[in-house]
């Protein structure tokens, strides 16, 4: 399947422009393709109990479900300069759970399949062993 990172981009920098981030000021949008086709957006949203925050990529993974469910194929997340972010510990889980070791995640350091950004991870078949 082929990957049209500069319009992932484009629509994760669009979404981005509806984060909720009155307390980072730091603006996040994350867009990904779906082994269907579409592409599922999300924004972070912050909250007054900070902990609690919700990442641009919880909105990916909620909006992948509630669209339909499916596969990630690709993910890119962007910061308030345009600029490619890494997703935190906790998103490339719940990226890993939707999209494998094979998931593209568009990095600083250009697009890496997810197995280097989250080696030896935990999944689902470590609980049917
Ligand atoms: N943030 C994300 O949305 N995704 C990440 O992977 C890293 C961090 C958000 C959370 C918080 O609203 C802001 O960036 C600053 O940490």
């Amino acid at each position: 399947m082929t990957v049209d990172w500069a319009a992932l981009r484009a629509a994760a920098a669009e979404v981005r422009e509806r984060a909720y981030a009155p307390y980072s000021s730091f603006p996040v949008g994350a867009a990904a393709l779906a082994d269907d086709g579409r592409v599922v957006v999300g924004c972070n949203v912050e909250n007054a109990s900070y902990g609690v925050t919700l990442c641009a990529e919880c909105g990916v993974v909620s909006s992948l479900a509630a669209g339909g469910g499916g596969r990630l194929v690709a993910v890119t997340c962007v910061g308030g300069r345009g600029q490619r972010l890494m997703p935190c510990g906790r998103c490339r889980q719940l990226l890993f759970e939707h999209g494998g070791p094979r998931l593209l995640v568009d990095t600083p350091e250009g697009v890496l399949p997810m197995s280097e950004v989250l080696p030896q991870p935990f999944g689902p078949q470590d609980l049917s062993g």
